[in-house]
């Protein structure tokens, strides 16, 4: 059987196999294996090079095996007595040695030429079998996965003759998915690029044009905008707190805010603090008539700033007695809060906002008539609310998928993307009884990390610290695209997501180019290598590196205008008719 595999393949004997143990084959280079590079194939490639596939035929299959090492032996030639009486001289003989992990196995396919593969082996092969390199079909079958429908080219494999590297993005985005790499390694622009990638080539299968999809990217750097505003298939709806457009203005209404994210945001402490404030909650939810009969204080029910400062108020009882003092730092910080311009411009209380609105801007609308991709934009959220504002946004997403679930039958298919996911999904302690914002935020994830798939939502995060996210966040991760890591604490814990046999790319980590990473997990069989499909300049995030080179050498404009800037910085504090009325402490005035 394998003669015809064999011949069908085309394939070149390489070498034989002289040791074997279950997890390293050793093989002999035969003198005839190519020197530097392979001819073979329908492409030339390098050969004999560490990480290389290479096929051992065992049985009515392939053994496939990665290259963990080269090396040349020099022993006297010629060895045997019989050579040696003919006198010649002795000189070093090279011969060349090689070591192969043992990963899957590689079997016919139904139609001819093709070719499935299989991650482990039913058996081993012998000494003396034939390693033999594999021809473009067979390392294609290697680096590729799942139904031939439905998948997303994102990039080609230098290991394979640069073949496509294809996802089936139901496994890409299903099980949540991490970008992991140093800054300036290439994550921001394979983020945005999975997204465009995946809504283009959807958009080739779909018969009415707009492929009915969601994106939402959680933006606190503000990147984005760049990278979705080219006006194709993947522009975005760009929410921003200075949006130009008070449609796109960024509002999270303080009454969407649950009751374990308003205490962590007034830092209501547990005895006193936490359930009077949680009662001021419900009752400032009850206060208009129609929704009257709230009961519960998480369920997002319209109420105003005023109407909760008040219930907190009245129910710390008279002023000066005990209750009223164990409350009355809690009312200060409300009202800070409610004062705080910057925050009110987000939290806004007017009733411009309904659940439903919200919902269509930020999740999208029927048939995605709105478009793909929303970018929220947090860059100009104040910092000390950005993570309880995020927590907000991400816990509203997960409620409605779950409450579409539970109404519909069916999920609805949706990737939220969170960038610098190491300050937003960030470890904490579990043993504090006050809940931080961080803690809220991170939660908040984790919920979304463990239940999210049963509602259709796919989590993509990006972080150059993974040492530093939640290990339950990172844990429910099913892919991983890792580029550049050269710290020696996120490559351990990287490391420790591929079995054994399978970690030799992982050493390869500190030294990838920007551009290339290491694609693993349920999305790839196999570990590969991808060197990502390039993004046109303005389809790519806005890099964050500064340009000190480009603005010294003029290459790059750099004008000020410190007026411009303290007229917004200053204005903030502004009512409408210019009055500076608001109270903000730190603001230079
Ligand atoms: N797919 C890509 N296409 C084009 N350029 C890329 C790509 N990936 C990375 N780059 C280059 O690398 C630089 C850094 O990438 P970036 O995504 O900003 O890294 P990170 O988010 O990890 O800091 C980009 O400015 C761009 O020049
Ligand atoms: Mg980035």
């Amino acid at each position: 059987m394998f003669h015809t595999l064999f011949e069908r393949a085309g394939s070149l004997q390489v070498g034989t196999v002289e040791t074997v143990s279950p997890d390293r084959i050793e093989v002999i280079l035969i003198g005839e294996a190519p020197e530097s590079v392979a001819l073979n194939a329908s492409v030339p490639r390098p050969f004999p090079r560490v990480h290389d596939y290479l096929l051992i035929p065992v049985d009515d299959s392939f053994l496939v095996g990665q290259v963990e090492w080269i090396r040349i032996d020099r022993e006297p030639f010629p060895t045997s007595r019989a050579l040696q009486n003919t006198g010649l001289v002795e000189l070093p003989y090279p011969r060349r040695q090689l070591k192969l992990n043992p990963l899957g196995t590689l079997r016919a396919g139904t139609t001819d030429g093709q070719y499935l593969f299989q991650r482990g082996a039913d058996a081993l092969p012998s000494v003396g079998a034939a390693v033999m390199l594999p021809d473009i079909c067979q390392l294609r079958s290697v680096v590729e996965l799942g139904s031939d429908q439905g998948r997303i080219t994102i990039g080609t494999t230098p290991l394979a003759g640069h073949a496509e590297v294809r996802v089936d993005p139901n496994r890409l985005f299903g099980r949540h998915l991490a970008v992991l790499g140093n800054t300036g390694s290439g994550k921001s622009c394979s983020v945005a690029g999975l997204i465009r990638w995946s809504l283009e080539q959807a958009q080739s299968r779909y018969r009415s044009g707009r492929p009915n999809a969601r994106f939402i990217v959680l933006d606190p750097n503000g990147e984005y905008t760049q990278a979705f505003s080219d006006g194709g298939i993947a522009q975005a709806r760009i929410f921003a707190v200075d949006s130009d457009n008070a449609e796109n203005a960024l509002k999270v209404p303080l009454w969407f805010w649950n009751s374990a994210e308003w205490c962590s945001v007034t830092r209501a402490s547990p005895g006193i603090q936490r359930p009077l404030l949680i009662r001021a909650l419900r009752e400032a939810k009850a206060i208009r008539t129609e929704y009257a009969d709230a009961t519960d204080e998480d369920i997002p029910l319209p109420f105003s700033g005023k109407d909760l400062e008040e219930r907190v108020e009245d129910l710390a009882g008279p002023k000066g007695k005990f209750q009223y003092q164990n409350m009355e730092p809690l009312i200060t910080r409300i009202r800070t809060l409610l004062a705080n311009p910057r925050l009110v411009a987000i939290i806004d209380d007017t009733e411009d906002v309904t659940l439903q609105q919200w919902l269509q801007n930020y999740i999208g609308k029927n048939d995605a008539e709105d478009g793909c991709v929303s970018v929220i934009d947090l860059s100009l959220v104040p910092s000390e609310v950005i993570q309880i504002v995020t927590a907000v946004i991400a816990r509203l997403i997960f409620d409605a998928h779950q409450r579409y679930v539970n109404q519909e039958k069916d999920s609805l298919p949706t990737v939220l993307v969170m960038e610098e996911a190491h300050t937003f999904i960030k470890r904490y302690r579990e043993d504090t009884e006050y809940q931080d914002a961080a803690t809220v935020c991170c939660q908040a994830f984790e919920r979304i990390a463990r239940e999210g798939r049963k509602f259709g939502l796919g989590l993509v995060l990006s972080s150059q610290r993974p040492h530093e996210i939640s290990p339950t966040v990172l844990s429910q991760c099913n892919t991983f695209l890792l580029h550049r890591l050269s710290n020696d604490r996120d490559q351990e814990i990287v490391r420790n997501l591929v079995p054994e046999n399978l970690r030799g790319l992982m050493r390869e980590l500190p030294m990838l180019l920007s551009q290339t990473a290491i694609l693993l997990g349920w999305a790839a069989e196999l570990p590969v290598l991808v060197r990502m499909n390039d993004l046109k300049q303005e389809q790519q995030p806005r890099s964050e590196d500064p340009e000190f080179w480009k603005v010294w050498t003029a290459e790059k404009d750099r004008t000020i205008d410190w007026n411009a800037i303290v007229n917004v910085w200053q204005g903030r504090r502004q009512d409408n008719e210019g009055r500076i009325g608001a109270v903000e402490e730190d603001i230079p005035f």
